[in-house]
């Protein structure tokens, strides 16, 4: 068997097989029966009335924004500390998104921060929880809810995690969820809308299906696009929520494995979970300390990598992208907090078929990085460590 472990895997059993194989025996691929009952799945998982299936998590951000009505002269405030599909979505619309400095021990948009980011452009806002964490998710509605914006929730990390016992998926607008295949649930590629708003519902549902009001097939209400998930990827995400208890449970138990072999690690930080928080486990992430120099992160990955652990820089920040720079003007040293842990922060590997050998094979490893990145070249503060 290979020593490799990877960073991500999907956990594809024999019920997902039969499940897809059995929509191939059916003469509906698309817009079927099996996409209506996962979007009646997603919509109660998040405590919504409507779910809209669609063909990922960035499709479905881009519906929730051209629904808002977003466009050129509204300014979105939003993180920096995502994948950059959470801020594409507003460019998308020709909207400014504006970047918010990030709570240091949550990575999502620091509420403390955000009233001072509000001008009277100001349309909405495009919170994300970061790794699946839904810390700041509560103040940051009341925010929105204070100032008149609207919110609009990226989920696509946070599928089946709840704050004081409400779904994540529950806030704001609309809410998305993405069933990219390293996601806590996959579709191949899919995403999720999920909203109470009966418009919303009806203006997404036309935009991933051509501008098509209903079951005229070529009528066409307004621009739109071919955004739809096929019945063999919701087959997929479907047979996958059927086991979504025994995948939340071994992704659990592996979190619960990295902090046990992790914790008294004294050049890591690890993540803070607080007691009204359940976590679904996206990924597994953690920080080297303030004492490592820039760079030194990139090391350690180089030498998991060399060591056959899958690892990666999740997530660079969005306001130091090229096309980000060049089109918004962001600089380095605009979002400090970020920008500090961005650099210092990678995931180890992290899916919910990964086994306790695996994961201590990971954490002798990342030890063994460590340590001989202390005694590199650039390690002057190998002492004050
Ligand atoms: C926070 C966030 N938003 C949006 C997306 C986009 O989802 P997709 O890859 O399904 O387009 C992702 C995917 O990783 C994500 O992590």
């Amino acid at each position: 068997m290979s020593n490799q472990i990877p960073l991500s895997a999907p956990d594809i059993t024999q019920r997902e097989i039969d499940a897809v194989v059995d929509v191939l025996r059916t003469p509906t691929l698309t817009c079927g029966p099996v996409l209506a009952e996962l979007e009646k799945v997603c919509a109660r998982m998040a405590g919504r009335r409507n779910g809209i299936a669609v063909s990922s998590g960035t499709a479905a951000l881009h519906c929730i924004a051209m629904a808002a009505g977003l466009g050129p002269g509204d300014e979105v405030i939003t993180t920096p500390m995502s994948f950059v599909a959470s801020t594409n979505c507003i460019l998308y619309t020709g909207a400014r998104p504006v970047f918010v400095d990030i709570n240091a021990q949550t990575l999502n948009l620091d509420p403390a921060r955000l009233e001072a980011a509000i001008s009277p452009k100001t349309r909405a806002i495009v919170v994300v929880e970061a790794f699946g964490h839904p810390g700041g998710i509560e103040e940051i509605e009341q925010i929105a809810q204070r100032h008149e914006l609207l919110l609009i929730e990226d989920s696509c990390q946070s599928l089946g995690a709840k704050v004081h016992g409400r779904p994540l998926g529950s806030f704001g607008r609309a809410s998305c969820f993405s069933f990219y295949p390293n996601k806590q649930v996959t579709a191949g590629e899919g995403g999720m809308i999920v909203t109470d708003d009966d418009r919303f519902d009806a203006v997404c549902r036309m935009l991933r299906n051509h501008g098509r009001d209903g079951n005229a097939w070529l009528a066409h209400q307004r621009l739109g696009y071919n955004y739809r998930m096929s019945e063999l990827n919701a087959a997929l995400a479907l047979a996958q929520l059927s086991r979504f208890d025994e995948i939340v449970a071994k992704r659990r138990q592996a979190a619960h494995t990295y902090f046990e072999l992790l914790i008294d690690n004294r050049y890591l930080i690890l993540p803070t979970i607080d007691g009204d928080t359940t976590m679904s486990w996206y990924v597994f992430g953690v920080r080297l300390n303030d004492l490592f120099e820039p760079g030194d992160r990139d090391e350690v990955i180089r030498l998991l990598r060399c060591d056959g652990i899958g690892c990666s820089n999740y997530f660079p920040p969005i306001h130091l992208q090229p096309y980000i720079v060049e089109q918004i003007g962001t600089r380095q040293g605009d979002l400090p907090v970020c920008e500090r842990i961005a650099e210092r922060t990678l995931v180890l590997p992290f899916f919910t078929q990964i086994t306790q050998g695996q994961i201590q094979r990971v954490c002798e490893s990342l030890d063994k990085a460590i340590e001989k990145v202390l005694m590199g070249p650039s390690a002057g503060r190998a002492q004050a460590l």
